[in-house]
């Protein structure tokens, strides 16, 4: 399956042994940076040669995201869905009642929702950012081109966790410098180990290796 320039982007923040990313359907810390890094991420414009023409209209979403509807019905719907991004959500039930919020869709699987999404971009020209949960995050892994992982360190051992992501197949992936990282987000990033409390956690890019890499 091919996705042409339309880059396919795994967000996830998970724990360095265990690949913990939730607990009780929610994330099982609160880092606020990294709640911060991933609404300016998935929500900024990105720039390529034909950008400049589509940052002329004043558009609602650039960007969309993609997730799995156990973590759609995580989200406060009080405050409705993510801002800014076209929100797409991936359910087994094709009668699946999403309230009629605009910019949001559902998609039966996540080959729909990327099909979808890619339409979508054609317009935007923005990216596909799938953020989880951990059986979504399973099923990207094949279809993504690169991964934003935050990777928290838990010297302690102190979080519990009760869903996973599969660890990253470095086989498959290879991980990019800071500066490529920044270059990919196109802006600065904070470079390596951060503190939050008695955790660490860092930024990190991984990208899909071509056919031809060693
Ligand atoms: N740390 C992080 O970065 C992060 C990010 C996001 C979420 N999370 C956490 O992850 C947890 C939720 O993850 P989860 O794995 O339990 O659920 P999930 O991946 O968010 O959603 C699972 C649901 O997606 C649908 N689905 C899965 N595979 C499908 C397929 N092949 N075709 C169609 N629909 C499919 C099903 O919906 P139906 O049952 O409706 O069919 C399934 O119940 C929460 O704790 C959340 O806080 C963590």
């Amino acid at each position: 399956m091919t996705f042409g320039d339309t880059s396919i982007i795994l967000m996830a923040a998970a724990t360095a042994t265990t690949w913990g990313i939730g607990k009780e359907q929610d994330l099982p810390w609160k880092i606020p940076k990294d709640s911060e890094y991933l609404e300016q991420i998935t929500s900024k414009v990105y720039y390529n040669s034909t950008t400049i023409a589509t940052l002329k209209k004043d558009r609602p979403w650039h960007n969309a995201v993609v997730m799995g509807r156990l973590s759609w019905e995580s989200i406060p719907m009080k405050n409705g869905p993510m801002p800014h991004r076209f929100n797409i959500v991936i359910s087994r039930n094709p009668s699946y009642k999403m309230k009629p919020f605009p910019h949001t869709s559902l998609a039966i699987s996540i080959h729909d929702a990327i099909e979808q999404a890619k339409t979508l971009m054609e317009e935007s020209q923005g990216r596909v950012f799938v953020l989880g949960g951990g059986q979504i995050y399973e099923q990207a892994m094949d279809v993504c081109t690169h991964i934003l992982l935050t990777r928290i360190h838990d010297p302690k051992q102190q979080i519990v966790c009760d869903v996973f992501m599969p660890p990253v197949n470095t086989s498959l992936f290879v991980q990019a410098s800071h500066e490529e990282l920044e270059a990919f987000v196109q802006e600065k990033v904070p470079k390596g180990i951060q503190l939050c409390g008695e955790l660490e956690y860092e930024f990190l890019l991984y990208v899909r290796r071509q056919s031809d890499d060693s």
